[in-house]
Parts: structure tokens; C-alpha cells; sequence
């Protein structure tokens, strides 16, 4: 089991600005729950217990919001508002909380960079701030991940899911080496143009490394916007002769990405309905409204 996850959590979120001009954009709601707070819960449900954020500024409050607030639980013990204490329950998620800042906006790779130390000798899971992945089934992707990185001896494992081809420029790409639903990779390529794209396999915002990363990210040189690229040091994984395997996502398991508008709004709905308490209102609410 991967006790270890670094989340890098340092983007701007340009793209969903005005909401995120002065709050990041993985603390926006999604139905009751900030974005992040899904991605702690995954990692938990996962087995992670040492958890480090990459930060930059104006990410406070996502600290804030993993702290035991000892004022404000006394606070709704007093007013008689103890049924709203559950809500607080992700605070005792077990898991030890760290965190550095990536002052410079240099790309995933240098944020993932910034988790040498913490990482020590130890596999340990990127996990992107930005993506949500709901799993109906028991395993996490995380867990299979796990599984996929043991059985096959990996340095790396990817999570990918199919995207269509028009959308294969957002993503990196991964050229399967082999088939099925753990497979080896043979190559992939950050953000193709759909005509040179090896496959519509897209990395799906989850990893597994085993430390070898840090030395190749080192390696890895910067694009033309000055980022060090996660993908590429993946790729020297692949060519360095080390096994890097891919784990499709299931057809029943979903990924979210909160980074443009379009998709944030897709995504609140899609969890306001999963509500267990308000999904049947907001059901009906939308349902009238779409029949009018
Ligand atoms: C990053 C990675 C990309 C991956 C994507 C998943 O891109 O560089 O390989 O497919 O996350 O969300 P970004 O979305 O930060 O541009």
C-alpha cells in the first residue's frame, strides 16, 4: 500500500476567473464540499496517511480548511447546532497534513520536484488538485494503481481515460504498448496535436512514482513557456528501460476537471444531484426548469 501523496495544489486558475481571484480554485464548491476535500477523501479511502500540498500564494485557505477547528466546534456545541458537528468529520481523516510552496510558476513537474524530501525512499501518488475522480466500485483508482505498480515491478503508473480526439490537445497522450485495462506504455506525449496523437488515451490526473522521477525531472528541460513538464520526465521513465504501466479508468468510474468553466459547472450539478439529502430537490428543481 502507497502510505505517501503529493497533491500540487499551486496553479492560478486563470481560466475560471472571476471565482478565483481571490480564492483558489480547488477550494470552489462542488454540491457541499470544496474540490479538494474529494481528493483528500480519495486518498484516505486509499490508504494515504502522509499527505503534502504543493502551494503557492493565496492558497491558504486550503490549510485552513484541513485544520481542526477547535473554536468552531464549541462554537456550534453552544448554540445548539451540534447536528452540523458531522459535517466537520473530514477533519479526522487520519492523515497527517504537509505543506511547501512552489514560488515560481515553473509547471507540474517542478511543483512534483518540491516533494523530493518528503518522499524520501518511498512510492508515492500524484494526485492533481483540480481533478475529481468518483469510483461506484469499491477499489479506488489509487488502489489499483497500487496494485498495478507491485504486481509489474513499475517506476511509474499512469491513470488514463479515452477522450475524444478533438480533446486530445489538453491532455498528455500515452502510446499503449501493450492491451487491455493495465497495460505497459510505450511513449507519451504532452498535449498533441490531434494528428500526431499516438492514441485518444489521455492522463487522467493520477500517479504512481517510485523516487527515480526526481533524478529525470531534473533532466528535463523547459518548454517553450518555461514549464518543466511531469510528462516528460515520465517519458525518460519509458526510454531509461524502467516499466511505465498505464490503469484505465472503469466505463462506471468519472473524472472531473475543475479547470475551466464549462466542466466546474458540469461537475456541481453532477454532484448536487448525487446529493443524498438535496440531489432529489435539485432533481425536480431542474426538471421543471428544463420543461418550461
Ligand atoms: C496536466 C498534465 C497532463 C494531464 C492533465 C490532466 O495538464 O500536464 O499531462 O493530462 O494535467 O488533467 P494541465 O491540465 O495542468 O494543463
Amino acid at each position: 500500500m502507497i502510505r505517501k501523496a503529493v497533491v500540487p495544489v499551486a496553479g492560478l486558475g486563470a481560466r475560471l476567473l472571476p471565482a478565483t481571484k481571490s480564492q483558489p480554485k480547488e477550494m470552489l464548491p462542488v454540491a457541499k464540499k470544496p474540490v479538494v476535500q474529494y481528493i483528500v477523501e480519495e486518498l484516505a479511502q486509499s490508504g494515504v496517511r502522509q499527505l503534502l500540498f504543493i502551494t503557492g500564494r493565496g492558497k491558504t485557505s486550503i490549510e485552513n480548511h484541513f485544520d481542526r477547528d477547535q473554536a468552531l466546534m464549541d462554537h456550534l456545541r453552544q448554540t445548539n447546532k451540534g447536528d452540523l458537528l458531522a459535517e466537520l468529520d473530514f477533519e479526522q481523516s487520519g492523515l497527517h497534513f504537509w505543506y511547501t510552496r512552489q514560488s515560481v510558476q515553473r509547471g507540474l513537474g517542478d511543483a512534483v520536484l518540491h516533494g523530493e524530501a518528503f518522499a524520501g525512499n518511498d512510492p508515492f501518488i500524484v494526485a492533481l488538485g483540480d481533478s475529481i475522480i468518483r469510483t461506484p466500485g469499491d477499489a479506488t483508482i489509487c488502489e489499483r494503481m497500487a496494485a498495478a505498480y507491485e504486481e509489474r515491478g513499475a517506476a511509474a503508473v499512469i491513470a488514463v481515460e479515452e477522450v475524444p480526439r478533438e480533446h486530445v490537445s489538453l491532455y498528455g497522450i500515452v502510446e499503449p504498448a501493450t492491451d487491455g485495462g493495465v497495460f505497459t506504455v510505450g511513449t507519451l506525449v504532452e498535449k498533441p496535436r490531434p494528428e500526431e496523437a499516438p492514441s485518444r488515451l489521455a492522463v487522467a490526473g493520477r500517479y504512481i512514482f517510485a523516487p527515480v522521477i526526481f533524478d529525470l525531472l531534473r533532466r528535463v528541460a523547459p518548454d517553450a513557456c518555461g514549464e518543466i513538464q511531469l510528462t516528460d520526465a515520465i517519458r525518460m521513465v519509458c526510454e531509461s528501460g524502467r516499466r511505465v504501466v498505464g490503469v484505465k479508468l472503469e466505463p462506471a468510474e468519472k473524472r472531473y476537471d475543475i479547470g475551466s468553466i464549462p466542466s466546474y459547472f458540469e461537475t456541481f450539478i453532477d454532484f448536487a444531484l448525487a446529493d443524498p439529502d438535496h440531489g432529489g430537490r435539485v432533481r425536480d428543481y431542474l426538471t421543471a426548469l428544463l420543461r418550461a
